[in-house]
């Protein structure tokens, strides 16, 4: 079985990760996937349009959640906790559907994404770093198209 990206990033000597979903149990089957090592990782039940950051993050890994924001309102509130969540020179990592990939998940429309319409939504303060396409498969055996871009968040400019 894969490993779950928390698990993995334990396993490198990350020490301070954190796993943040709506869904609180999405959460408990996380926790349970990865066992012993779940009172290693802060786990916060939230809408992350509503989300208020405690503190300022190295790194944001967003893997099919973004996609679900439809509303050009969601977006916003969404980017405005990225912006607060992430420090300067960190590095948002954001994986969607891509344009070819599907148009609803689990009943739900999404927005499908490349690499650049991303990056001009999340606007000048990020940087594309890099971009890869990715065929996922599901547990039922279907493939979807995912991409999945690197972004730098660029350092505040000194005040003039
Ligand atoms: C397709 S699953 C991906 C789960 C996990 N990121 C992964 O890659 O395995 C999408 C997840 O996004 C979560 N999600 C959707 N909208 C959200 C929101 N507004 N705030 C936080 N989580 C959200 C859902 O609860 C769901 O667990």
């Amino acid at each position: 079985m894969l490993r779950a990206l928390a698990e993995a990033l334990l396993d490198r000597g990350f020490l301070d990760v954190t796993v943040l979903d709506l869904s609180a149990a999405a959460l408990a089957a996380a926790r349970a996937r990865v066992g012993n090592l779940a009172d290693r990782i802060h786990w916060i039940v939230a809408d992350i349009t509503e989300w208020e950051p405690p503190r300022p993050y190295d790194l944001w890994h967003d893997r099919a959640a973004f996609h679900f924001l439809v509303a050009e309102s969601e977006r916003a509130a969404y980017l405005s906790r990225l912006k607060r969540a992430l420090k300067p020179d960190g590095h948002a990592v954001i994986a969607t559907f891509a344009p070819d990939g599907p148009d609803t998940c689990s009943g739900l429309p999404v927005q499908r994404y490349d690499a650049e319409p991303l990056g001009r939504t999340l606007g000048d303060e990020f940087r594309l770093i890099s971009t890869q396409r990715r065929e996922h498969v599901t547990p039922w055996g279907s493939a979807q198209s995912f991409q999945c871009s690197v972004f730098r968040r660029l350092p505040a400019l000194p005040a003039s």
